[in-house]
């Protein structure tokens, strides 16, 4: 009864997305693995149909932990200014920015690829595109790793002005 009874309150909201940020993080880590793991010249069908499908729940993910991060700024957290007044925060969103902007170069190759799977031919991919890809994908790990310290900083006030 007393589970149920905090369960309807704002702190299941306020657990729920913060539920939504850590899941979104560990698709979209999971998610880069996997095509870290996938991407070699050569792809069979069935590879590059699975790097395709990937990418799309990787954009999904990064989406909603935008979506759940931006709630919790604003709505779930510990108040806007204790962020937005926190340098680290502004490193975090330029980082999650940056990786997000690196995605851009293998989300639109893995998308050109929809046209001949979709004809049921495989895309070709030589050495060279797939070792771009790769390092590409490494800088972005680097990157989605390294968020999470910014967070938990962040999250405990050290970088605030001290008042
Ligand atoms: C622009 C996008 C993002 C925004 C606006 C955002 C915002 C936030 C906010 C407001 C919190 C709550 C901090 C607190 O408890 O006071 C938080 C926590 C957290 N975020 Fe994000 N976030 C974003 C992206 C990310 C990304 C990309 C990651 C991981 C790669 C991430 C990982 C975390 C972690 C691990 C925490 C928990 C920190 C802790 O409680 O120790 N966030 N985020």
């Amino acid at each position: 009864m007393q589970l149920f009874t905090i369960l309807t309150t704002d702190v299941a909201k306020s657990a729920g997305v913060a539920y939504v940020h850590y899941l979104s993080f560990t698709l979209c880590f999971t998610a880069l693995v996997l095509e870290r793991r996938l991407i070699k010249a050569n792809l069979d069908y069935r590879e590059a149909t699975t790097m395709v499908v990937t990418d799309i729940l990787y954009g999904i993910a990064a989406l909603a932990l935008l979506v759940s991060g931006i709630l919790r700024v604003i709505h779930f957290g510990q108040g806007p200014d204790f962020y937005t007044e926190n340098p680290l925060f502004w490193w975090k969103v330029g980082l999650y920015f940056s990786v997000g902007g690196l995605s851009l170069y293998p989300t639109i190759t893995y998308v050109i690829w929809i046209i001949p799977l979709r004809k049921g031919e495989v895309p070709r991919v030589d050495q060279s595109l797939a070792n771009r890809l790769s390092w590409i994908i490494n800088i972005e790990l680097i990157g989605f790793a390294s968020i999470p310290l910014l967070a938990t900083l962040m999250a405990r006030g050290v970088g605030l002005p001290i008042t």
